[in-house]
C-alpha cells in the first residue's frame, strides 16, 4: 500500500478505487494546496494526483524522494517539469481523449456566443435593455459559410474542425512549421489548440494578431500563455480584432484591473473546456487508472506523450 496525496477532490468514484488499494490523501479544500502544503504532503507520497494548477515542477520533485507517479487529472501537462520526473524515474500520466468533445464543444459555444452576441443580447433582455425588434440591434455575423483557422492539429483542435461541416465552413488546419500568418490572413475564426509549450508561447503574439481580419474572431480553449494578452486587449481595444472568447488566460483568474476584462467584445469564462459531468468523472477515471498501473510497477496506461 502506497500514500498517494490527491491535490482535490474528484467526481466519481474513481478515488474510491485508489482508496481501496491505497492510503489515500485528498486536500480537503476548494482552493488548491498553497506551495508550502504542496511541498510537505509530497514529503512521503509514492503517488501524486494533481490539478493542473499544481506546478509539479524539479523543487516539488526534490521534495518528494519517494515518488513514483504522477497523475495530472488534465490533457494539458504544462505545469509539470516532465524532464525532471523523468531523470528521477517518475513515470507522468495524463487524461486524453475523454475530454476532447467537451473542449471542441466549448470552443464552438464560444465562437457563436462572440458572432452572435449572445451574452450581451441576454444581458439587455434582462436589464430591461430589450424595448422592441429591432433592426439594427445585437447585430452579429455570420459563422456558417465562414472560414476557420485551427491552429493546433491534435484531437481537440479536429474534432473542432469536424463540426465546422455543419457550419458549411471552409477549415483550415495549422500545425507548427505551417504558415500561420497565412491562414491568419484567410479566417473569419481562429480557434487555438495547441498544447503550450516554449515553441508555442506567445504564438498568437501582435504580429499574429496584425494579420487577422478586423472583422475576425478569436476563441482561445488551450493556455492563456499562448496568446500575447497585453497585444490582444490593444488589438480588441483599437477595434483591430472584431471579438475574442477566452476559457484561459494567464493568470487564472485574470486580475480584477486586467485591461482585459475593458476590452470590447471579449467574452471569458473560466476554464470549463472539460467541465461536463462525463468529462470530468472519466478524467478522474483515467488519473486512477494512471496511477494504479504506475503503484504497480507497470507503465501508466495514459503517459504524458511530450512533443
Ligand atoms: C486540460 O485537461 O488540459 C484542460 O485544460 C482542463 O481540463
Amino acid at each position: 500500500m502506497a500514500h498517494v496525496f490527491v491535490t482535490r477532490q474528484l467526481p466519481g468514484d474513481a478515488l474510491e478505487r485508489l482508496a481501496a488499494e491505497h492510503d489515500v490523501e485528498v486536500w480537503p479544500e476548494d482552493m488548491p494546496p498553497p506551495r508550502g502544503a504542496l511541498l510537505s504532503r509530497v514529503a512521503d507520497a509514492e503517488g501524486l494526483l494533481s490539478l493542473l494548477v499544481d506546478q509539479v515542477d524539479a523543487e516539488l520533485i526534490d521534495a518528494a524522494p519517494k515518488l513514483r507517479a504522477v497523475a495530472n487529472y488534465a490533457i494539458g501537462f504544462d505545469n509539470i517539469d516532465v524532464e525532471a520526473a523523468a531523470r528521477r524515474g517518475i513515470q507522468v500520466g495524463n487524461t486524453p481523449d475523454v475530454l476532447t468533445d467537451a473542449t471542441a464543444d466549448l470552443a464552438w459555444a464560444l465562437m457563436l456566443a462572440v458572432a452572435r452576441r449572445i451574452v450581451e443580447a441576454h444581458q439587455d433582455a434582462v436589464g430591461g435593455r430589450w424595448h422592441t425588434w429591432e433592426p439594427q440591434g445585437w447585430v452579429g455575423v455570420d459563422v456558417h459559410g465562414a472560414t476557420l483557422a485551427v491552429v493546433g492539429a491534435g484531437r481537440i483542435g479536429r474534432a473542432v474542425a469536424r463540426r465546422a461541416s455543419g457550419f458549411d465552413m471552409e477549415v483550415v488546419m495549422v500545425d507548427l512549421g505551417d504558415d500561420l500568418h497565412g491562414a491568419l490572413e484567410r479566417a473569419d475564426f481562429v480557434s487555438v489548440h495547441t498544447p503550450l509549450t516554449p515553441e508555442t508561447e506567445h504564438l498568437i503574439d501582435a504580429d499574429a494578431l496584425a494579420r487577422m481580419k478586423p472583422t475576425a474572431i478569436l476563441v482561445n480553449t488551450a493556455r492563456g500563455p499562448i496568446v500575447d494578452q497585453d497585444a490582444l486587449a490593444a488589438a480588441l481595444h483599437e477595434g483591430r480584432l472584431a471579438g475574442a472568447g477566452l476559457d484561459v488566460t494567464v493568470p487564472e483568474p485574470l486580475p480584477p484591473d486586467h485591461p482585459l476584462y475593458r476590452a470590447p467584445n471579449l467574452l471569458i469564462v473560466p476554464h470549463i473546456g472539460s467541465a461536463t459531468a462525463t468529462a470530468r468523472a472519466a478524467m478522474a477515471d483515467r488519473a486512477v487508472d494512471n496511477l494504479l498501473a504506475a503503484l504497480d510497477d507497470r507503465p501508466m496506461p495514459y503517459p504524458v506523450q511530450p512533443s
